[in-house]
């Protein structure tokens, strides 16, 4: 009998060497007259274990990890494919600590199934959402994802069932499900292990959304730094068509649904839904004033949900646990499950999902393990880009919706960047004025300019001019973006940089009092 072998085969695995451990692993049993099958799952987003092998044993599958092509000989001779014991072996895939401290609803599936097998993705709970959608009907499927509180991944926390019920309550002859793969910010992956490790629960989560509003068309949105997803998620639209998840009479009912994946230029804005918008109909990626809201005049000037990939494919779990089993977890107004995403100076990095309300703190010392350096932790980025720098003495934080916004930063993805005591807090709070100038879309004046004036600004402060006063014109600027701006590009930027200010001024050469005195 062969023995099954399991190696993950999405871009994370992939670039730190999961397809030169396969084919020396395939080389090696060949070669001892051992028969394995490898089957080439997403990854289950320990990318401090990746590359991981795991074998298939009567109890269970076992893994180990990371695992280098020079280690399989002696991987083999110690036992390897009956699952016994190594230095690399982290144990029952299922009891790594790392992997049991979680609570995984939207990606359940993802390491444990192969991304392209409907069949793998049905035996794993797959369609059931679906299914329950369609007998329970649009109203009901409506309610269930108001119940559950889920709020959009992309960053704004808006509800997504009451984005839903705009779009289903707004006459039109046609309405579009446009998913948002564009995951922009910085340190963050989900989307893209979500794409490649589970891409049927997207194509089934935008189903349902089509069916609760009434599209029968939808887009995906991907970025084009992501070739790997697009083929994968290419080939997952194929065997779904095939296998009667999209085209008409989906899932053996009356509902007409499928999809087409569009791929971005490379833009960060782009990632804005309106901006998105214009994109995916050939224009210009420029951010549209509102109203009109997509949901009432979105692609080509239709009725249109826009949702993040994890949105959309947290639905299906939604309704096929029933929305209770969602939203009871969590903590205060922030419902269920977040796909954390630990990244940077972290020696334990990769994806965690948890309920609402762990501290930062918990997430960077005790999962993420501290620096990769071995140094302090100094700073942590959360939400991307756009989010504030946050200090130790701050990491009793709890990561949700709420909490973030009251410190004057934001969740964002769900992407933690961490930092070590080498940080130049200066640079960074340019490179976010940079970033703001760089990728503006240069329809409003407080970005389009504002973002230019405040890179030389924060330039200045290196000067000896007075540096109190420049500091003061920095505080106004970044007022007059955040107030000022028509998107969160321009509207966000101030949070990295006064952050940055706040907690760390002496990078800036400015004692705290200075700051104190312009603010
Ligand atoms: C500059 C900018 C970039 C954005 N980038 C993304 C992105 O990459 N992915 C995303 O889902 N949302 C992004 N958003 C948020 C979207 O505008 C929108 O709120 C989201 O796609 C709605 O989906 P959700 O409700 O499921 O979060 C961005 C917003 C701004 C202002
Ligand atoms: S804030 Fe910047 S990106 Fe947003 S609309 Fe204004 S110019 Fe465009």
């Amino acid at each position: 009998m062969s023995v099954r072998v399991f190696i993950a085969r999405d871009a994370g695995a992939v670039s730190v060497g999961a397809d030169e451990v396969a084919d020396a692993l395939s080389v090696a049993a060949r070669q001892r007259g051992i028969e394995i099958e490898i089957v080439r799952t997403g990854s289950y987003g320990l990318y401090w274990a990746e590359p991981m092998v795991e074998i298939a044993t009567p109890a269970g599958r076992v893994a180990y990890g990371p695992v280098s092509p020079d280690d399989i000989g002696e991987l083999i001779d110690a036992g390897l494919f009956d699952g016994k014991g190594h230095r690399l072996c982290l144990g029952p895939t299922q009891d790594i600590p790392w992997l049991k401290r979680q609570t995984r609803f939207t990606f359940a599936r993802c390491g444990v199934v192969d991304p392209l097998s409907l069949a793998d993705y049905r035996a794993h709970g797959g369609t059931r959402g679906l299914a329950r959608a369609i007998s329970l009907g649009v109203e009901a499927t409506l309610a269930e994802v108001e119940a559950s509180g889920l709020r959009g991944r992309g960053g704004a926390g808006f509800p997504t069932g009451r984005k839903w019920r705009t779009v289903a309550a707004t006459q039109a002859s046609r309405k579009y499900i446009v998913c948002n793969a564009d995951e922009g910010d910085s340190g963050t992956f989900a989307d893209r292990m979500l794409m490649e490790g589970d891409p049927f629960a997207l194509i089934e989560g935008m189903a349902i959304a089509g069916f609760a509003v009434g599209a029968d068309k939808g887009f995906v949105y991907l970025r084009s730094e992501y070739p790997h997803a697009a083929v994968t998620f290419e080939a997952a639209l194929r065997a779904a068509r095939k296998g009667g998840l999209l085209g008409d009479n989906i899932a053996g009912s009356e509902v007409t649904f499928d999809i087409e994946l569009r791929i971005g230029a490379g833009s960060y804005v782009c990632g804005e839904e309106t901006a998105l918008l214009e994109s995916l109909e050939g224009k210009r990626g420029q951010v549209r004033a509102r109203p009109p809201l997509p949901a009432h005049k979105g692609l080509f000037g239709q009725p249109t949900v826009v949702n993040n990939v994890l949105s959309l494919a947290t639905v299906p779990f939604i309704l096929a646990e029933g929305a209770p089993t969602y939203a009871d977890l969590g903590f205060g107004r922030s419902r269920g499950t977040m796909p954390i995403q630990i990244a940077g100076n972290v020696r334990y990095g990769g994806l965690f999902e948890t309920g609402f309300g762990i501290s930062l703190g918990e997430l960077v010392e005790d999962i993420g393990g501290g620096t990769m350096s071995g140094r302090p932790v100094r700073a942590v980025q959360v939400g991307g880009p756009l989010g504030a720098y946050i200090p130790p003495s701050l990491f009793d934080t709890p990561f949700d919706f709420e909490s973030f916004a009251a410190l004057d930063g934001l969740i964002g993805h769900g992407g933690v960047v961490v930092f070590d005591d080498t940080v130049d807090m200066r640079r960074q709070a340019r490179f976010a004025m940079e970033f703001c100038a760089l990728e503006s879309c240069g329809k409003c004046t407080p970005c389009r300019i504002g973002s230019t004036r405040g890179v030389e600004l924060i330039d200045r402060l290196s000067d000896d001019l007075d540096r109190a006063e420049t500091i003061a014109i920095l505080e106004d600027l970044c007022h007059t973006l955040k107030y000022g701006s028509l998107c969160a590009l321009g509207g966000f930027t101030p949070y990295p940089v006064m952050s940055a200010l706040r907690h760390f001024p002496e990078d800036f050469d400015v004692g705290p009092k200075a700051v104190a005195a312009a603010s």
